[in-house]
């Protein structure tokens, strides 16, 4: 069986001895092209007024350096442009036109991000809810009101998290998404947000988070596992208490959570909550011949 697109690469990197950001950013920029992986990157889906607005993140666990990136526009590689962001800024994030023109200015070419069949989609949906005034006055239109009735977060399913660890203990991770399918324009979901979506530092483990971002933004959920672990609790249990507090949310936008973790102990952890189905991932270490293909458990 194919593992997810760009597997293969970090595996291949971080093989030849590439660091633990560079290789993990190699192979997500291979999902980012995949039109066959929605909700990221150029198979990723518009926002309500059909603009592609993506966010991608890293984060070194050695030196706790972080580069995101968030709701920019024309852009297929955000994972490898939150590198630029790490390597050439004196900033942690960068969002929207400002983040464009740091693309421009490295030389990351702007691109039309709207895939064909994303634009159907949408195009089909906005149809099914606009009245014909609204449709003839689109997008000056009041958005507030559609954003209950259209946006879409169960297509932010396939956000793509590549955890890692280099030949040197050096732990790791990238993130890239389009986020939810229709959300207000400027939204940001979590995979920008270090704590929430992603958190990585060598001394316990790297962690990231997919599904619903307005969730796990309002605990902390990435740091919240580091935490734990370096406070002493196993993996499990760490990634358990994590959860405990996601599940505790009574209001607000309520949804799926899954949790991506390891430790410095050689365990791994992948949990999905209020979900209906576990979700699956693709796991390889050394010594393993292919990566194989595992589910979640469920909490
Ligand atoms: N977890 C991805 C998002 O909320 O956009």
């Amino acid at each position: 069986m194919e593992a997810e697109p760009g597997f293969a690469h970090s595996i291949d990197q971080l093989k030849a001895g590439v660091g633990a950001v560079d290789a993990l950013v190699a192979g997500i920029s291979h999902v980012e092209a995949a039109e066959t992986v929605r909700s990221v990157g150029y198979g990723g889906w518009p926002n309500m007024i059909g603009e592609m607005e993506c966010d991608g993140a890293v984060m070194d666990g050695t030196t706790r350096e972080v580069g995101t990136v968030g709701a920019v526009p024309g852009t297929l590689h955000v994972a490898a442009l939150a590198r630029e962001v790490m390597r050439r800024l004196p900033h942690v994030m960068l969002t929207g036109q400002g983040a464009r023109r740091f693309a421009d200015e490295i030389g990351f070419n702007t691109q039309d991000m709207l895939f064909p069949d994303s634009k159907r989609v949408w195009s089909k949906k906005l149809d099914m809810v606009l009245s014909d005034e609204e449709r003839a006055a689109f997008p000056d239109i009041p958005l507030v009101p559609l954003s209950n009735v259209i946006t879409d977060p169960e297509r932010v399913r396939d956000t793509t998290v590549f955890l890692g660890m280099d030949q040197t203990g050096g732990a790791g991770v990238a993130t890239s998404t389009s986020g939810w399918a229709w959300k207000y324009p400027g939204r940001l979901g979590d995979s920008p947000i270090p704590g929430a979506g992603f958190y990585a530092d060598s001394r316990f483990g790297a962690v990231a988070c997919t599904h619903t971002g307005e969730m796990t933004m309002r605990c902390n959920t990435a740091h919240s596992v580091i935490e734990g672990l370096k406070f002493g609790l196993s993996l499990d249990a760490a990634v358990e208490r994590a959860a405990e507090d996601l599940l505790d949310l009574g209001t607000g936008f309520l949804g799926e959570v899954v949790i991506h973790a390891f430790d410095t102990k050689n365990n791994h952890r992948v949990v999905s909550m209020n979900g209906e189905v576990p979700v699956s991932y693709w796991y390889w270490q050394d010594g393993m011949s292919a990566p194989e293909k595992r589910q979640s458990d469920q909490l």
